[in-house]
């Protein structure tokens, strides 16, 4: 006989059929005479019943059952008896009593048990990864993951997009990462570079003529690794010729406003909000603002630049910047309270946060005296104050004042519980800076990639002044991550070859490195634009989770490392000598 239904398919319709399921033993409870196994596979799990009146033979078998056997069994459904429904799983009203049992395979003891809230550390879940990923959970993001990226896929093609395979061995592309590298043994001393992204082909192919192409597609960067970092990960590319960036945000919002249908049922609003860098910058500290909250950043400088206090007039004399929060409710924190919050401060580089709290009678505070009562009054209207709000002050350079607020803030949002659950805001961030200066490289860097377009206004600053240059580029960001990043594209080789003189590309490094894309630029290449998505950063949200490896099957430590297979690993002396490589250091 053949497997009649899941363990996850079966309820009261199904009562007094016969059936056969397989799958891997949970557990097994003796119990009055009865053995009770839960049943599982990646459908659900299934109570079953062994009963030694009906088949002593296969009662004495289920005896040997342990936890991860797997199994085959057949036997009759029944209706559990009134109270002993589970009303958490879809097969709680049923059980299967079980007539006949075949052990198809035997398996050692668990490292950790098979359940959603395991204990074992992360290191142990990777190490046994095949083990963690029959957890429901696991299995849940990994159906999720399949389910967006099918939507994804049906969106772009109704909408006209082919998808496009691109190559893994390839030359480098610049996307500020390193490269990981694999050594050519027919071209001895030659490396392919693993792509960081398809940038160049999908380029390319707009120059080709398929105008709108996507493709899921996997990239590698050896860049210092994080929660929302993986060296391997993948991205939803797209490129579109014949466009401007709207032309990309609407096909962008039409596929989020799918996916979130088709996920969640949640209908999402368009068109999103837009934020230009500046303004994100100003206001929240942070190119990915995460907007399910608000308390932005207040600047003050103008009211509190003349007064008494010396620390402001010098802030402000050198060009600085004084910031503030309004943080609601919060002047009941303790003192010990604010000392964590200056605290916070100075550990990340700066000089502490001043605070004020708001009573019946005004300002509480070492700053008030230093204040008239107009500079107090406009300082409340300007911050929105309410009696019981925690004022925090910091002065300092713009850009300390932006980080050391923004991250401020952040951390307001969670620890006062301000982020609402199940919310999902985005928002456009445009116009970047084209260029941001490498002091250790003492060069600029493209803040995007080198192939973005310059906003029109702003070519003619490319020779007088690069560093105000703002970019055709925008992100996508999500609940305070960037899920997606994109731009128009350079397609005239001219401003192409200025754009890389610019970051001291020389004409030889660049024809070396990118010397066909600069040739097909001159052979007829149309406007052209595109995006990727970071598919994991997308599902780990969709998901809940707060780590990529929760939605990846197979991720890396931070350490770069998989632990299931244990890769990186050597490679024998014959490999090296076909390659034509010799290791000379393996230390550091
Ligand atoms: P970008 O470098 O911004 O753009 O990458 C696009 C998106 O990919 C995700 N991402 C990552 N996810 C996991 N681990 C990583 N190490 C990682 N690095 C990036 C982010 C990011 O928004 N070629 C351009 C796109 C374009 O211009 O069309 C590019 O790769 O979510």
């Amino acid at each position: 006989m053949k497997r009649t239904h899941t363990c996850g398919g079966l309820n009261k319709a199904n009562s007094g059929q016969n059936v056969l399921l397989q799958g891997w033993v949970e557990n097994r409870r003796d119990h009055g005479g009865l053995i009770f196994i839960d049943i599982r596979d990646r459908y659900g799990k299934t109570q079953l019943v062994f009963d030694p009146t009906l088949n002593d033979e296969t009662f004495t078998k289920a005896k040997e059952l342990r936890p991860e056997y797997v199994i085959e069994i057949e036997g009759s459904v029944h209706e559990r008896p009134s109270g002993m429904v589970n009303p958490h799983l879809k097969t709680g009203e049923i059980e299967v009593s079980v007539n006949q049992l075949a052990i198809l395979n035997k398996a050692k003891t668990p490292p950790f048990l098979i359940v959603d809230d395991v204990d074992a550390t992360e290191e142990t879940r990777l190490r046994y990864r095949y083990l963690d990923l029959r957890r429901a959970v696991m299995q849940k993001n990994l159906i999720l993951r399949h389910r967006v990226a099918q939507t994804m896929r049906q969106f772009l093609d109704q909408e006209n997009f082919l998808e496009i395979e691109t190559p893994y061995l390839m030359k480098s592309t610049p996307e500020g990462a390193r490269d990981f590298l694999v050594p050519s043994r027919i071209h001895k001393g030659k490396f392919y570079a693993l792509p960081q992204s398809p940038q160049i082909y999908k380029q390319t192919l707009m120059i080709s003529g398929y105008d709108r192409y996507f493709q899921i597609v996997r990239c590698f960067r050896d860049e210092d690794l994080r929660a929302d970092r993986q060296p391997e990960f993948t991205q939803l590319d797209v490129e579109m010729a014949f466009v401007r960036e709207e032309d990309i945000r609407d096909v962008v919002e039409r596929l989020m406003v799918e996916i979130f249908a088709r996920i969640h049922n949640i209908k999402i609003e368009r068109p999103f909000p837009v934020m230009t860098y500046d303004e994100a910058m100003a206001k929240y500290g942070c190119d990915k603002p995460d907007l399910r909250f608000g308390m932005p950043i207040v600047d003050i400088t103008d009211i509190v630049k003349h007064t008494e206090f010396k620390i402001f007039q010098m802030t402000a004399e050198q060009g600085g910047m004084i910031g503030a929060l309004c943080v609601k409710g919060a002047a009941s924190y303790s003192r010990k309270q604010i000392d964590l919050l200056n605290q916070f401060v100075l550990d990340m580089g700066g000089k502490g946060v001043l605070n004020a709290k708001v009573g019946a009678d005004g300002w509480e505070s070492s700053l008030k005296k230093f204040l008239t009562p107009e500079q107090e009054q406009a300082l409340n209207e300007r911050l929105h104050v309410r009696e019981g709000d925690l004022i925090l002050i910091i002065a300092a350079s713009k850009a300390e004042v932006q980080r050391y607020l923004g991250e401020l803030r952040l951390k307001f949002g969670k620890q006062e519980n301000l982020i609402p659950e199940n919310s999902y805001q985005h928002v456009w961030i445009t116009e970047f800076p084209m260029f941001e200066y490498d002091d250790e490289a003492d060069r600029f860097v493209a803040m995007h990639h080198p192939f973005t377009s310059p906003v029109d206004s702003d070519v003619e600053m490319l020779d007088t002044n690069p560093e105000l240059v703002r970019a055709k580029a925008y992100d996508l960001v999500l609940n305070g991550h960037e899920v997606a990043g994109g731009s128009i594209r350079i397609h005239s080789s001219e401003i192409q070859s200025k754009v890389f003189s610019l970051l001291k590309i020389s004409k030889d490094e660049a024809q070396e490195k990118f010397g066909f894309l600069l040739e097909a630029l001159q052979h007829g290449a149309p406007p052209h634009g595109g995006i990727a998505f970071g598919l994991d950063r997308l599902i780990m949200i969709l998901a809940g989770r707060q780590s990529l490896r929760d939605v990846i099957a197979f991720p890396k430590t931070t350490a770069a490392l998989s632990l299931m297979d244990e890769s990186p690993s050597g490679v024998s002396p014959e490999q090296l000598k076909d390659l034509g490589l010799r290791i000379e250091n393996t230390k550091g």
